[in-house]
């Protein structure tokens, strides 16, 4: 039913797909699952300058991430943030040892693997004929179909009816850079899209879909931080929440009592922005670590922690 669509793409992402992203240039399972998980919240230049190769070269296997402690993992996720995904994927290592699974069945039993992550990587690290689904898919759907909102069901129904079988591969690795290009969430360039002819969204304004929804004044969380230090170490505690479960941090109070004020940081999470202000006492504490800073910085630790430890050093 697509067949010229199809074709169009095809020949758009041999003239202009980026091809030379490292995931594409390889079929190593273990690493285009890597870089799947990686791209879920990050974008490709943040992954590609900073995280991807120097992850790799440190696990450079799944049994190499199965085989890690679990803080060297974190070490070299962090500032990539939304550190579950890291935790969840060096859980599935343990779990898998020596091989991903290929279907998208068994893949989404795997921790941090969910309906999308296990269509990437099917689809990209073995070729199996699934549409993939993530941010870029689906606004590119909502405009093809003129859908000015969708519930998710809908939105896999519109993606397994519209994907090329004849090359799931290349329709897949096309519909993402035709997301980050020509078909961007404020930005579009419809005369070069080869969905232009059957787009419903090309003939009124796509900008309009999907219907934007009103936006909410991002959250404020106010916390207190105080900074024990003794012989020139500072305690600090491995968290435990949810958020950044396993990152070391320092300690944190509801009402701190007899340390002095050193300043006040600022760190914009997605969900919430952390007002902190910051303490130092030489009072000392129990169930804490004591570290000093060069060992601290060998330690995984959150960039509010981090914007902590710069303070202390240029108060
Ligand atoms: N984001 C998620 N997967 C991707 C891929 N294979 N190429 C580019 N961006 C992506």
């Amino acid at each position: 039913m697509y067949k010229k669509v199809h074709q169009n793409l095809q020949q758009w992402y041999q003239d202009n797909g980026r091809h030379e992203l490292p995931w594409r240039q390889t079929d190593d399972a273990y690493k285009i699952w890597v870089s799947e998980v990686m791209l879920q919240q990050t974008q490709v230049k943040t992954v590609l300058e900073r995280f991807y190769f120097p992850f790799l070269e440190t696990f450079p296997t799944l049994k190499d991430l199965a085989d890690a402690h679990e803080d060297d993992v974190l070490k070299m996720w962090e500032g990539l943030g939304y550190y579950t995904r890291c935790r969840n994927l060096h859980k599935t290592a343990q779990i898998c040892h020596d091989k991903l699974p290929e279907s998208v069945e068994e893949l989404v039993k795997l921790p941090g693997i969910g309906q999308s992550t296990a269509h990437a990587v099917a689809a990209f690290a073995y070729h199996t004929p699934v549409p993939i689904l993530d941010a870029n898919v689906k606004r590119i759907l909502y405009r093809v179909f003129g859908l000015k909102e969708a519930k998710e069901k809908v939105l896999w129904e519109k993606a397994y009816a519209f994907f090329d079988k004849t090359d799931p591969y290349h329709y897949n690795q096309a519909m993402m850079d035709i997301g980050a290009t020509l078909c961007q969430a404020k930005n579009t360039d419809c005369t070069h899209c080869p969905f232009e002819s059957v787009c419903k969204a090309a003939q009124d304004d796509p900008l309009l879909y999907p219907q934007k929804k009103a936006k909410k004044d991002t959250p404020k969380r106010v916390r207190h931080l105080v900074v024990h230090e003794r012989d020139g170490k500072y305690a600090l505690r491995q968290r435990e929440t949810r958020l950044l479960h396993g990152l070391w941090g320092f300690v944190e109070y509801e009402q701190p009592q007899d340390a002095t004020v050193v300043g006040e940081i600022l760190h914009k999470y997605t969900h919430f922005h952390l007002y902190a202000t910051v303490y130092h006492t030489s009072k000392t504490i129990d169930n804490v670590s004591w570290f000093t800073p060069q060992q601290i910085k060998a330690l995984p630790l959150s960039g509010a922690d981090h914007k902590v430890l710069a303070l202390l050093e240029h108060p």
